[in-house]
């Protein structure tokens, strides 16, 4: 199911990505609006971390291309910041907690600029909004996995950006701050601001998105999280493995019900 946007903040448009000649993205092409929460969804190895960095152009496609505010990304990257997968990150590099936040603030100083006071207020409220308030001094090395994860995101949140590209943010963090993280990314949308998060819980993807790309290898699906709560859908995704599909019953069933369920 493709619903393509009218005035998209991201279009995709063709993109076959390869590494060592086999294909992992197979001629993708879809359209995003600004101002929501959209998860891309799919099982292990669906490619959906190399989506991300083939939108933030750190791989070159083998085919396609990809646009955002109409333009190409270099001529938009200080518009975005991109939270990588916590897996792909040397936690040992010897930096504390907030000389990574302070990093958020880059594009805006230029890389021999000074940290000015504004800097690092700013750094400071981020982790504020994460919790990783109490941190500041710690080296990076030395917190827990979710406390990692909430520093990267405080990173992002510095760089006071329009669109974020968060893939699996809410990996390893605890459910009371997965909630908080959640309000906080209701609120930067309503603000206007455009997060695009690749997301494993499907139970909880229908709660916390309000538009879904499913994929694997090939694009399953584009649309508004409701319509993307449907059996055949995820089948495809998911291919044969069905007991994520059990539990999701019950919410294929109850669909009319409304999915945004207050806390
Ligand atoms: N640098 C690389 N060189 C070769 N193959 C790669 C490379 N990075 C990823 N792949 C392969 O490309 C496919 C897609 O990988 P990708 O990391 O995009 O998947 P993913 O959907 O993010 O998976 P996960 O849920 O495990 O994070 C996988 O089969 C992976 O093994
Ligand atoms: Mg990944």
């Amino acid at each position: 199911m493709l619903v393509q946007v009218d005035n998209p903040l991201i279009e995709v448009h063709d993109l076959t990505v390869s590494y060592d000649k086999k294909p992992v993205l197979w001629n993708i092409d879809f359209s995003l609006a600004a101002g929501q929460i959209i998860g891309i969804i799919g099982p292990n190895g669906a490619g959906k971390s190399t989506l991300l960095k083939s939108i933030m152009s750190l791989i070159e496609p083998q085919s396609g291309y990809v646009k955002i505010y109409g333009k190409s990304i270099d001529d938009v990257r200080g518009k975005i910041s991109y939270v990588p997968q916590r897996e792909s990150v040397d936690w040992d590099f010897p930096a504390s907690v907030l000389d990574v936040v302070l990093m958020g603030r880059y594009q805006k100083r230029g890389l021999f600029g000074r940290y000015n006071k504004e800097d690092k207020r700013i750094a400071q409220e981020s982790l504020e909004k994460v919790g990783m308030q109490g941190f500041v001094k710690r080296q990076i090395s030395q917190l827990s996995g979710g406390q990692q994860q909430r520093v990267f995101l405080a990173r992002a949140l510095a760089q006071q950006t329009e669109l974020y590209l968060m893939d699996e943010p809410f990996a390893g963090v605890d459910a009371s701050t997965e909630e908080s993280i959640l309000n906080l990314m209701k609120e930067m949308t309503q603000a206007g601001k455009t997060i695009l998060v690749v997301h494993h819980d499907l139970q909880t993807a229908f709660k916390y998105f309000d538009w879904m790309v499913l994929l694997n290898t090939r694009l399953i699906a584009s649309c508004p999280a409701q319509d993307a709560l449907n059996e055949s859908l995820i089948q495809e995704t998911y291919g044969g493995k069905l007991p994520l599909l059990s539990a999701l019953g019950n919410l294929i069933k109850n669909k009319d019900m409304p999915i945004r369920e207050k806390k």
